[in-house]
């Protein structure tokens, strides 16, 4: 197995490896590739269900995939599998979720007090153009940050808004309010440490409805701009071009993600599957960084 760093702030690619046939000793190392790099990706793997699930199972206990925005349970016998696709079903309903379009940056369901730890998706069909997916390394974007901007973030939370999902759809069930004091979601402190490796990440979920604590509104939306101009600036991000059979595997405490959008008329199918938080984010004591 060979770890190649994909840029210094986030993201390295496996190689040499069938996740199929992995020992209990490469896997420490895909962990610990996990832990330095904050992404990983896996080429040419051809997983049934079944391997899927195993696969990410040994990552920690996973979620069980919520009601997608069809209404649909997902995939028959494996509940833990999400689907994102825009593919139209039979009964002329999309086959899961997220549709063509841009999914803007964010981190997976920080709107929870446990937002799952983890996520991984796995490419069963794409399009011939477009739907790349990114992500952003939250560590090293807090350590480039400014010192006053540090200061300015120390010891302080957001409210991350569960109202709208990446995809900009609302989610079933909730009321939209137009003023994030309001909104349905939970409070995390902006920058936390990763549980296993202690590095500082900004924590920073996603900018729609967003809300600094204690802040007056427009401080909080001036404070919350400047942060995710830095934090999405080149220096942090890459862009995942995917090829059939490949699986990345990203940790939501230490990156953001995106997704670019797509030609609809195109078919994309890609599995899902999250592990469940199990704490959650923790603040970091800024005075000892
Ligand atoms: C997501 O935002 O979780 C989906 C990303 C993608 O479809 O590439």
């Amino acid at each position: 197995m060979k770890v190649r760093e994909i840029t210094p702030a986030v993201g390295a690619e496996i190689s040499d490896l069938d996740i199929n046939l992995m020992t209990g000793g490469e896997f420490d190392g895909v962990v610990e590739a996990w832990d330095n790099h904050g992404g990983l990706l896996f080429r040419n793997q051809n997983l049934s269900n079944e391997a899927f699930v195993a696969f990410a199972s040994r990552f920690g206990e996973l979620e069980a995939a919520p009601v997608m925005e069809n209404g649909r349970t997902p995939v028959p016998g494996y509940p833990e599998i999400y689907v994102v696709s825009n593919v139209i079903g039979s009964d002329g309903k999309p086959i899961g979720s997220l549709g063509a379009g841009e999914a803007v940056w964010h981190t997976d369901m920080s709107y929870l007090e446990n937002p799952p730890d983890a996520s991984m998706l796995y490419a069963l069909e794409l399009p011939p153009a477009g739907g790349d997916t990114w992500l952003a390394g939250m560590s090293a974007a807090y350590e480039g940050l400014p010192d006053d901007l540090k200061d300015k973030i120390s010891g302080k939370r957001i409210k991350h808004d569960g109202t709208f999902n990446s995809g900009g759809f609302r989610r079933a069930g909730v009321e939209v309010r137009e003023d994030p004091r309001e909104s349905v979601g939970a409070y995390h402190p902006i920058v936390c440490a990763h549980p296993r490796t202690g590095r500082p990440a900004l924590y920073l979920g996603r900018r729609r409805l967003a809300y600094v604590e204690g802040l007056e509104l427009p401080e909080s939306e001036a404070l919350l701009d400047e942060l995710w101009e830095h934090a999405t600036k080149s220096e942090f991000v890459f862009a995942h071009k995917w090829r059939v059979g490949d699986l990345l595997v990203w940790d939501n405490r230490a990156t953001l993600h995106r997704r670019d959008p797509f030609d609809a008329e195109a078919r994309r199918i890609m599995h899902r599957t999250q592990i469940k938080g199990a704490t959650a984010p923790n603040a970091v004591c800024t005075q000892n960084i």
